[in-house]
């Protein structure tokens, strides 16, 4: 009786303990998710508009820069958080288009704003273009630590046809002169679909290896509504390639990268090893990140907002016009789709335990569908996506799991 009764209390202790070690786990996993922040801010000046491009960008607006960079700095001021700040990325539209004194009172608002992490990530988009070597000393004393380089492509007629304002030997110099000044860490822009060959695209990759870069971003041409390129298209004047053309080309680029010391580590990057873009991870873990600046969006403790899109209402003090807060589900399902789009996909009694679900019976058959057809592997209590083949139909699957 005795003896039962002592292994009934320490069932209970052990189950106790348990219980406390699951709360502490979960505690844990929250604060690491709740204590940091990732900064982005949006700068929507161009040089010129491209003629495929449907971001908020504007071209001949220079006149409104130091008004904007104002408004900007009053945005950051404006926002109390404890977190860390992780990471700042300068995003566009075209940063380059600042002056280093722009760029050093943005950087200044934040880290005397916010508490900064030891080693912050901080990447600055740039156009080649912008890259002469005293702009570039500029960006490295400043602390600039990663360049997003907006190459587009190696290829002289495609940089036409794309309407860019740089040819193949000024983007190639700009990427050695970077290098020159001292950064280590440089991502380039890479966007395919307009009807290249094989080798085109392989002279392109070729380039990128030779030039022995960090990390390449490849974007699928998009033909956006309202953009130029859908003019073209519908005129007869633009031929892009075909969505089998697409995924052959998808498929290609990310044997020939994998081939050559890149990890396919996100639908449309790649990166060599501890390159991956810390930023952009955030945005695929589910983590806190902040947008400041026109069309910046945020996404704090399961709210995400956005600023107003128009340039005149910002300069006028408009900044957030949509706010919503996620449900449960919506915050899970959202979470999950977006670790899928990373290589390491989703370590499921983590995500369980993160989002206090049982993400498989959740989605039942629909996920089961697609383990079952392979395009989702599960492995070691760990599901992501089948590699290349099944990125490429990425969209479809989500589509079904959102
Ligand atoms: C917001 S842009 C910022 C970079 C910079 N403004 C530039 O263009 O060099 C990020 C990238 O999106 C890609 N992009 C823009 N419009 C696109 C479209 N319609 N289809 C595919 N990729 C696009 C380009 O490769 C571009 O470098
Ligand atoms: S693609 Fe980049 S440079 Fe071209 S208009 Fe869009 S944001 Fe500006």
């Amino acid at each position: 009786m005795r003896m039962r009764q002592h292994n009934r209390h320490r069932r209970r202790r052990l189950y106790k303990n348990e219980i406390k070690r699951l709360h502490l786990f979960r505690h844990l996993l929250h604060k690491k998710m709740n204590n940091d922040i990732y900064i982005y801010i949006h700068i929507p000046y161009c040089y010129k508009k491209c003629p495929y491009c449907a971001f908020v960008s504007f071209e001949k607006q220079f006149s409104t820069l130091d008004l904007y960079i104002n408004k900007l700095i009053k945005e950051i001021k404006s926002f109390k958080t404890a977190k860390t700040v992780k990471s700042i990325y300068f995003g566009g539209g075209t940063p380059s288009t600042l002056n280093p004194k722009h760029i050093e009172s943005i950087i200044n608002a934040v880290y005397l704003n916010f508490s900064i992490d030891k080693n912050p990530e901080i990447t600055f988009e740039a156009n080649p273009i912008s890259l002469k070597e005293q702009y570039l000393k500029s960006l490295n004393s400043i602390g600039i630590n990663r360049l997003s380089i907006g190459i587009q492509s190696f290829l002289n007629k495609k940089l036409k046809t794309l309407g860019r304002l740089h040819d193949s030997s000024l983007g190639e110099n700009a990427i050695l002169k970077a290098k020159e000044i001292g950064f280590e860490n440089i991502s380039l822009d890479l966007i395919y679909g307009l009807y290249e060959s094989k080798s085109e695209i392989e002279y392109e990759l070729k380039k990128v290896c030779l030039l022995d870069i960090q990390h390449v971003s490849t974007y699928m041409l998009s033909v956006e509504k309202g953009t130029e390129f859908e003019k073209r298209l519908k005129n007869g004047s633009l031929r892009v390639s075909n969505d089998d053309e697409m995924a052959d080309m998808y498929l290609f680029i990310s044997e020939y990268l994998t081939s050559n010391g890149f990890e396919h580590y996100e639908i449309s990057n790649f990166a060599k090893y501890g390159f991956e873009s810390r930023h952009n991870c955030s945005y695929w873990l589910g983590y806190d990140y902040r947008g400041f600046g026109v069309s910046a969006s945020s996404f704090i403790d399961g709210i995400r907002f956005s600023n107003t899109d128009s340039l005149k209402d910002y300069l006028s003090g408009k900044t957030v016009v949509f706010k919503e807060k996620l449900s449960k589900e919506d915050r899970i399902k959202e979470a999950f789709v977006l670790m899928l789009r990373t290589n390491k996909g989703v370590n499921i009694k983590e995500f369980d335990k993160m989002f206090y679900t049982d993400i498989k019976k959740l989605y039942g058959n629909t996920l089961q569908k697609f383990i079952d057809a392979n395009l989702i592997i599960e492995k070691n209590g760990n599901l992501f996506l089948n590699g290349a083949k099944s990125m490429i139909i990425s969209n479809a699957i989500f589509s079904e799991l959102i």
